[in-house]
């Protein structure tokens, strides 16, 4: 299966495009890049860096648009460190970002591949509504296994909103009206996928560049989770999570529905059952809510091990 990361690349992000390089079932195709733990230009360096030290530089990378206005918020260089990566010094990539957009590049693989792509968004998701409303056909039948929103606990910027939907309400509403195919990996599944340090020092102990960086990643933002959420025991694999349900939809069970978000109110950035579509039966949105988390972590941890050593 091929496919297409939209990330905003923190820490978490860089665990998933790891996954999605070493995944057997996965081809990488390409990285859009969009802001939210980091500014866009920064998410491109993280991105082009580290797909240099995964042995992938020909992996291309395109730039997405940042909402007017957006500030790194302080929370964000808490939990991924200022630079996205816990401040893990990543070699400066040797090349730059493709020419072409990432819309342009979102919409032409879909007519390319068609329903051979999925396209996985890590972050906010104003692209990924950019390249909806720039064609139907994307929207209508493009599959989106996206990591973002929350329906059965409450959100991690507010008691309802989660991160990368906080960033952008409007863009979440227009992907959830429009989009025909999405299946969302929320904070109800991915706080239950929890990494711990003993999983990190297996890879510390590949002793490859690879290995060392992504466990002192890791390992930063385990810490912050220690801070924010000391119940958890662990950080929450979020990113990587829509990368291993992308390939394998049986890591969870979903619930059908049609989605919206709110753009409006005290609850705005909730993601909710929209209650003008309640008797559709037409359902376009699978809503990730029970995780065989034992097995996920397990596969994700072995494969990245084997993936550094190699
Ligand atoms: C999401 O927010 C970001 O901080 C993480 O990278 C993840 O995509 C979790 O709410
Ligand atoms: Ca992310």
């Amino acid at each position: 299966m091929k496919v297409i990361l939209d990330l905003d690349t923190g820490i978490d992000d860089a665990l998933a495009l790891a996954y999605a390089l070493a995944h057997p079932n996965l081809e990488l195709i390409g990285v859009t890049s969009t802001y939210g733990n980091v500014t866009v230009e920064q998410g491109v360096r993280n991105t082009l860096a580290l797909l240099e030290l995964l042995g992938a530089p020909e992996v291309p990378v395109f730039l997405g648009s940042e909402r007017p206005g957006f500030r790194v918020q302080p929370i964000s260089a808490f939990i991924h460190g200022a630079n996205g990566l816990g401040q893990v010094e990543i070699p400066a990539p040797r090349r730059g970002p493709a020419e072409a957009t990432a819309v342009d590049f979102l919409v032409s693989s879909f007519a390319r591949y068609g329903e051979d792509l999925t396209v996985i968004p890590t972050g906010p998701s104003t692209t990924i509504a950019a390249a909806m409303s720039s064609s139907p056909e994307f929207a209508r039948q493009a599959r989106i296994v996206m990591m973002g929103g929350v329906l059965t606990v409450p959100g991690n910027v507010s008691a309802w909103a989660e991160a990368n939907v906080s960033q952008d309400p409007e863009a979440s509403d227009a992907v959830f009206r429009q989009g025909g195919n999405i299946t969302m990996v929320g904070l109800d599944v991915t706080l239950q996928t929890l990494l711990r340090a003993n999983d990190t020092a297996r890879w510390r102990r590949t002793e490859t560049a690879a290995g060392r960086a992504y466990a002192e990643m890791a390992d930063y933002y385990i810490r912050a989770y220690a801070t924010t959420s000391p119940h958890l025991g662990g950080c929450g694999l979020h990113d990587p999570l829509a990368v291993a349900v992308a390939a394998d939809p049986s890591l969870v069970t979903v619930f059908d529905t049609n989605l919206k978000c709110d753009t409006t109110g005290p609850t705005r950035g909730r993601t909710i059952g929209d209650e003008t579509r309640l008797a559709d039966p037409l359902k376009t949105a699978h809503v990730a809510i029970e995780v065989d988390a034992p097995r996920f972590v397990a596969t994700f941890v072995d494969t990245l091990e084997e993936y550094f050593q190699a």
